[in-house]
C-alpha cells in the first residue's frame, strides 16, 4: 500500500484521481452553441469548461461493473454517488443501469453545478438528482428527498481535477496562491487559519499523521516562531520557502519537499478522514438487500479506514477459539474486489494519478445485527469516530472546524 507521501507527485500531492486538463477543456469552443456554452462558462474566468475532458474517472469499468451489476434484479434501484465530482463515474452507472435513480452528493457547488448540467445534457437528468452536501451528510440528505434504502453507494475520494486547475483555491504548491484548501468554499476554517491558530503540538500532529512528514515537529516549531515575529503565513509560495529552509537537503523526498506539508493540510481543512469514517456507517444502514459499498481511496489513511470499516463485517465477531459461531456473529459482508484493486500500467500512464488508487468493494449479505446497528449509530456521531487512532480531540481541544 502506498503511504501518505506516495500521492501523485504531479497532482501537487494532492491525492487526487483526475487527469491533466486539455487545451479544450479550457478554451472557448466557438462552434458551440450559446446555449451550450452558457451552460459550463465558468463565470469567472469566462473559460469554457467541459467536465467530460477536465476529469478522467479511475478504474471506471471496474467501478461501474461493482456499483451496477446487482441492480438488474431491484425494481426501482437506488444508486448514491457521494464524490459526483464532474459526473464521470455517475452518468456510467446510470447508463449501465437504465433501470436506476441517482443521488450526486458534492460539497463543492461549482462541480454540482458542472455535474448537473453533464446530466441534462447527457439526457439523464430526469433520473438524477443532485445534492449540495459534505458527504457525512449522507442520511439527511435521502431524508430530504424521501429515500429509504440504497441499493450501491459510491465513493471516489479526494479532489477533482477541476479543483485542482482552480490555483486560486491554494490546493497545490506549485502555484502561488492564498492558503486557502477548502473544498466548500462557505466553510470557516482555511489552511490559512490552521497555520495562523493551531499550536505546535497540533500542528506537528496533523503533518506527521496525515502527512507522514519525518520533520513534522522543527517545520511546526518554526511556523509558530514566524507567526510571532512577522505574522501568519497567507501564501503557498511562504510556506514553500518556510519548508524548503527546515527539511535538511541530505533528507529530502523526491519532488518538492512541502508536497507532504500540503497535503497533510488539505485533510485537516476538509476534516477528510473524520467525515469518512462517519459516512461509512450511514451507508451501511441504509443499505437494501445486496447493497453495495464501492470505494476509491488515494491516500494510505483513507484506504487504512476504508479496509477496518469494512472488516467489520467480513469475519465472524467471536474470538478464535469459538467453536461455534453464532448466528448474530456470522459475517454481514461479502468481499467483492479480494482486497483492494489497483490502476494497471496502462491507465497510469494515460492517467498519472490513477498511480495511487486502491478500489475496495462489499456487498451486504443479510440484514446488519442489532449490535452491530448499535455500533455503527454511535459512530456516525461527530467526534465518536477515530479514524487516526486519535478522534478528533485535537480539534475539540482547539475548537477546530466545523
Ligand atoms: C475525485 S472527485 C470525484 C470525481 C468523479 N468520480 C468523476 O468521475 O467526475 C472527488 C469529489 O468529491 C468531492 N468531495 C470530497 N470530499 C467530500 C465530502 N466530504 N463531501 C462531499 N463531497 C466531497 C470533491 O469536491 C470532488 O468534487
Amino acid at each position: 500500500m502506498d503511504g501518505a507521501g506516495a500521492e501523485d507527485e504531479r497532482n501537487g500531492g494532492i491525492g487526487t484521481n483526475g487527469t491533466k486538463r486539455t487545451e479544450t477543456a479550457t478554451t472557448v469552443n466557438h462552434e458551440r452553441s450559446k446555449e451550450q456554452d452558457m451552460g459550463d462558462m465558468n463565470a469567472a474566468t469566462g473559460e469554457t469548461r467541459d467536465p467530460a475532458t477536465i476529469h478522467q474517472p479511475v478504474l471506471l469499468d471496474d467501478c461501474v461493473r461493482l456499483v451496477t451489476s446487482g441492480l438488474a434484479k431491484a425494481a426501482h434501484p437506488v444508486v448514491v454517488d457521494c464524490t459526483l465530482g464532474l459526473a464521470g463515474h455517475a452518468t456510467a452507472f446510470l447508463k449501465a443501469a437504465p433501470n436506476a435513480r441517482l443521488v450526486g452528493i458534492d460539497r463543492d457547488a461549482e462541480a454540482l453545478a458542472l455535474a448537473t448540467e453533464r446530466m441534462g445534457r447527457e439526457g439523464l437528468a430526469d433520473r438524477f438528482i443532485p445534492v449540495h452536501a459534505a458527504f457525512d451528510e449522507f442520511t439527511d440528505a435521502l431524508d430530504a428527498h424521501g429515500i429509504g434504502r440504497v441499493d450501491a453507494a459510491f465513493m471516489d475520494l479526494g479532489l477533482s481535477s477541476l479543483q485542482i486547475d482552480e490555483t486560486d483555491r491554494g490546493f497545490s504548491y506549485s502555484h502561488d496562491a492564498p492558503l486557502d484548501m477548502r473544498m466548500d468554499v462557505s466553510q470557516p476554517l482555511t489552511a490559512a487559519r490552521v497555520l495562523a491558530e493551531y499550536d505546535e503540538r497540533a500542528l506537528t500532529r496533523i503533518f506527521r499523521t496525515y502527512g507522514e512528514e519525518k520533520f513534522s515537529k522543527p517545520i511546526a516549531r518554526e511556523i509558530v516562531r514566524r507567526r510571532q515575529e512577522h505574522g501568519p503565513l497567507a501564501t503557498s509560495a511562504q510556506l514553500n520557502a518556510l519548508v524548503d529552509e527546515v527539511i535538511p537537503k541530505a533528507h529530502r523526498p523526491a519532488g518538492n519537499p512541502a508536497k507532504r506539508v500540503f497535503q497533510a493540510l488539505r485533510i485537516e481543512v476538509n476534516g477528510e478522514l473524520d467525515k469518512l469514517a462517519r459516512t461509512l456507517p450511514q451507508i451501511a444502514l441504509r443499505l437494501g438487500a445486496h447493497g453495495r459499498i464501492v470505494v476509491e481511496s488515494y491516500h494510505s489513511l483513507e484506504d487504512k479506514t476504508v479496509k477496518s470499516f469494512m472488516a467489520q463485517g467480513l469475519k465472524a465477531d467471536v474470538p478464535p477459539d469459538m467453536p461455534v459461531v453464532p448466528p448474530d456473529a456470522r459475517p454481514f459482508f461479502r468481499e467483492l474486489t479480494r482486497g483492494a484493486l489497483k490502476a494497471d500500467e496502462a491507465e497510469i500512464a494515460a492517467n498519472p494519478r490513477s498511480a495511487s488508487v486502491r478500489l475496495r468493494a462489499v456487498e451486504l449479505t443479510r440484514p446488519l445485527p442489532e449490535r452491530i446497528i448499535e455500533r455503527f449509530e454511535r459512530d456516525t456521531r461527530p467526534g465518536e469516530t477515530a479514524c487516526d487512532g486519535r478522534g478528533t480531540s485535537a480539534r475539540r481541544r482547539r475548537g477546530g472546524r466545523n
